[in-house]
């Protein structure tokens, strides 16, 4: 198996996919111009890549969960907007750009958040590579994985951290609820799209591996906050020190942090193993998110 041939496909299927959305002009152009700025400014695509990996996993096609893909890219970029607005992180650069605030000013990125959030929803409800019984459980599981019950609770946290430093506990529990929810919807969503369905044990492999999966990806991105260079991260580093966040790397040396990526990848490979047939890619690519260097 080519691991890089294998990523590229998805990216391809994805990039093309979301170079058409928002295009039309209107009377909200600016608007629109400012969720494509963030939209395609690049990212890995980690998530949609994982909603397409997965629903093939179980069916053999990637293209049914094509817009459920889209859909969390969208709502993972409506959530860095707001996360680097001046209220939250107070953050200039982002996917090697001036963030959105910056670009567009406060209020409109903003609106370029929200919009984004809301026509996540609106791409899974009017999918026509599902059915309308797998869209309606589909928005449901990103609700439950973006809003208070995951990704908000997570940034509520982080964001309320008030003089007393979190312990590495809460803070897997921050983590989980801020990264690996959103992780754990991308591939959830990608077994919701499958035309075939997937067995009990399939669900709970893919549960398994992203929460493992999202831990390792937010201990790795505290990491790089400390070690990597603006250029290379295409955000700034030292972000959380400046705003006195408890991180992995606050808590634990970079030595420590690295066991701890170096664990959870292990029990995230250890989650898809046997369970689905791609599963040699699902490894690699946590493999390679444990040693990613932006
Ligand atoms: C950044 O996510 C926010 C975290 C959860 C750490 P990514 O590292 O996936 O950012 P992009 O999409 O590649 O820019
Ligand atoms: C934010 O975590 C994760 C989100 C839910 C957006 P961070 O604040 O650490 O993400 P970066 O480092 O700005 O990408
Ligand atoms: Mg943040
Ligand atoms: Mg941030
Ligand atoms: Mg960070």
């Amino acid at each position: 198996m080519d691991f890089q041939q294998e990523y590229q496909a998805a990216l391809s299927l994805i990039e093309k996919e979301l170079s058409g959305c928002f295009a039309e002009k209107g009377n909200s152009e600016k608007l629109s111009e400012a969720m494509r700025y963030s939209l395609l400014a690049g990212g890995k695509r980690i998530r949609p890549v994982l909603t397409l990996k997965f629903c093939q996993a179980v069916c053999g096609e990637m293209e049914p969960a094509l817009d459920y893909a889209c859909a969390v890219e969208m709502l993972h970029t409506y959530s860095l907007i707001h996360d680097d607005m001046p209220c939250m992180d107070n953050d200039d650069l982002r996917r090697g750009k001036p963030t959105c605030h910056r670009k567009y000013g406060e209020w409109l990125a903003l609106l370029a958040g929200d919009a984004l959030q809301t026509a996540a929803f609106g791409r899974i409800a009017g999918s026509c590579r599902t059915s309308a019984e797998a869209n309606g459980r589909a928005c449901g599981v990103l609700a439950g994985a973006a809003g208070c019950g995951g990704m908000c609770a997570g940034q509520y946290l982080d964001m309320a951290e008030d003089g007393q430093a979190w312990n590495a506990e809460q803070l897997i529990q921050v983590h989980t609820l801020k990264t690996s929810a959103l992780l754990k919807a991308a591939c959830l969503l990608g077994l919701t799209a499958s035309p075939k369905a997937p067995s009990p044990g399939q669900w709970a492999a893919a549960e398994r591996y992203a929460q493992e999966l999202g831990l390792a990806f937010q201990i790795r991105d505290d990491m790089l906050d400390v070690q990597s260079t603006t250029e290379e991260l295409g955000k700034p580093v030292g972000s959380d020190t400046d705003n006195g966040k408890t991180t992995f790397a606050t808590i634990f040396s970079l030595e420590e942090c690295a066991r701890l990526v170096e664990e959870h990848t292990r029990l995230a490979k250890e989650s898809v193993v046997g369970a689905f047939e791609n599963g040699e890619f699902l490894c690699l690519l946590a493999r390679t998110l444990a040693f990613r260097k932006k």
